[in-house]
């Protein structure tokens, strides 16, 4: 199903998000932790979104500043819930008590430390409530369920979810694992919720008792199947590692299906936001981070790290570049080995072959920016820019001390240091002046080796 197919009932997320999550041994809140460059708490709300939810409830640990910033900046007009104490994931539902108060057609519970649930997923879980089912559980078949609330069933029929330290020895042999998560109808879900006791092992309120409570009023509830790979929740940094591996297997395959070749794939690091054209062409260990778009018809050579930058049409790049900090190529520009870019334009058919730092710059069509150039930027406390014209040409080994403009058409002369602007078509040479000394070598070697001789050969 694709969310264009989303039915025309009002839904509401609410995403659970609280705890540390004390097993990543981290100071980070467990669901801020990142895979593919976007928090997990990032791609369950971009999820959740993307099926539908036209409203989101997120209920967090209280006070913690950096959740609610990641949750405004993912989700803007999502509502936080504080959870004070962490007493059971029914509760921490009933922490947002007030979007089930004024319910919309259906509720779906996410869990912020289950970021691999796909968009359509959601809408599979919440389509059986279309059908006049009260509760739709996600679940998956484990040879190894250890740990899970486990799904009880009789023939087709669904009776109740029993988690593993309240499970029978009967019970934990069942193989059908409860994901944790859930739709429930708006219609009923307090009135569910509300019921859910703590009379269990933990001593904490559950959310999967929904679904015996919503057995015995005579409600339907029905089980969504899903991959276990999917429903893999993260709860330390070996898990993390799972998930982010599992994100890129997606990315990387999505990346190739739209018409990009990339040569290793497994050896290609792409983020959550990552846009290959068509014909684009990533060789082997190639890395990705956020905010890159690389348009129809470039190369990426091998050993490339970009952040932050826009390949325009049928650019060719690397080996070994690195851009960031927003930089632009636009159409046919080239960049060749060991040349970084931050916060730098090159115009349509601009080359810099080798070995250069290009910063705060500005480069003009055609122009030509020889081996060994370096743009002075920073002068230890403020950035400044460099602007050079098009079909400029400057020679290798110059430094360019910004602030400073090469007029277009200009030349630099090879080692120069330029401190003063460069007319358009002049010519600036800014380095020591050439002496030849004919025969000067000869006569010093021999003085050095009569020099040896005297000190005994040492
Ligand atoms: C839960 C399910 C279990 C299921 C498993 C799948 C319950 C009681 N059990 O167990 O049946 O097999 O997920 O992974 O739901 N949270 C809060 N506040 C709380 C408690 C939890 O916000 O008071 C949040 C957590 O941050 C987490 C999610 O709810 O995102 C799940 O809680 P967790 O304690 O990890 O549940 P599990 O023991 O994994
Ligand atoms: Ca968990």
């Amino acid at each position: 199903m694709t969310p264009s197919a989303t039915p025309p009932r009002s839904l509401t997320a609410i995403v659970l998000a609280a705890g540390k999550g004390t097993r990543m041994r981290s100071d980070l809140p467990k669901v801020l932790h990142r895979i593919a460059g976007r928090t997990m708490l990032g791609h369950v709300l971009a999820a959740v979104q993307a099926a539908g939810a036209g409203r989101i409830a997120v209920v967090a640990e209280p006070g913690r500043e950096d959740v609610d910033a990641e949750i405004a900046r993912e989700a803007p007009g999502a509502q936080v819930f504080p959870q004070a104490e962490r007493l059971g994931t029914a509760h921490a539902v009933l922490a947002a008590r007030a979007v089930l108060e004024a319910p919309d057609d259906d509720v779906v519970i996410a869990f912020g430390d289950t970021p691999l649930i796909s968009a359509e997923t959601f809408l599979r879980l919440r389509a059986p409530l279309a059908e006049g089912a009260a509760v739709a559980v996600l679940a998956f078949e484990s040879p190894t369920p250890t740990g899970y609330g486990r799904v009880l069933t009789e023939g087709s029929r669904v009776l109740a979810i029993r988690e593993e330290k309240d499970a029978s020895p009967a019970e934990r042999a069942v193989t059908l694992c409860n994901a944790g998560l859930m739709a429930l109808s708006g219609q009923h879900a307090l009135t569910l919720l509300s019921r859910i006791g703590n009379d269990n092992a933990a001593g904490e309120y559950y959310l999967p008792d929904a679904v015996a409570l919503a057995v015995a009023e005579g409600f339907s509830v029905t089980v969504v199947p899903v991959d276990e790979a999917e429903a893999q929740g993260v709860n330390d940094r070996v898990q993390l590692s799972i998930a982010e591996a599992a994100i890129q297997a997606r990315l990387r395959r999505s990346a190739m299906l739209g018409g990009a070749t990339l040569v290793a794939p497994e050896t290609v690091f792409l983020s959550h936001d990552t846009i290959l054209g068509r014909d684009v062409v990533v060789e082997p260990h190639v890395v990705f981070g956020p905010g890159v778009r690389v348009a129809d018809g470039c190369t990426v050579q091998a050993f490339a790290h970009l952040t932050d930058t826009v390949l325009e049409g049928s650019v060719r790049i690397g080996p070994f570049v690195r851009l960031r900090g927003h930089a632009v190529l636009e159409t046919g520009a080239e960049l060749g080995n060991f040349v970084e870019l931050k916060n730098a334009r090159m115009g349509p058919g601009a080359k810099a072959a080798h070995l250069t730092y290009l910063g705060d710059a500005e480069i003009g069509a055609k122009a030509n920016i020889g081996a060994g150039t370096i743009t002075c930027n920073y002068d230890g406390v403020l950035k400044h820019k460099t602007t050079i014209g098009a079909g400029a040409f400057i020679g290798s080994n110059s430094a360019l001390v910004a602030p400073v403009t090469v007029g277009e058409g200009a030349y630099v002369a090879s080692g120069s240091v330029i401190t003063d602007d460069v007319p358009a078509d002049a010519m600036a040479v800014a380095r020591g002046r050439q002496a030849v000394k004919p025969g000067w070598a000869k006569l010093k070697r021999a003085a050095l080796q009569a020099e040896k001789a005297l000190r005994g050969g040492r």
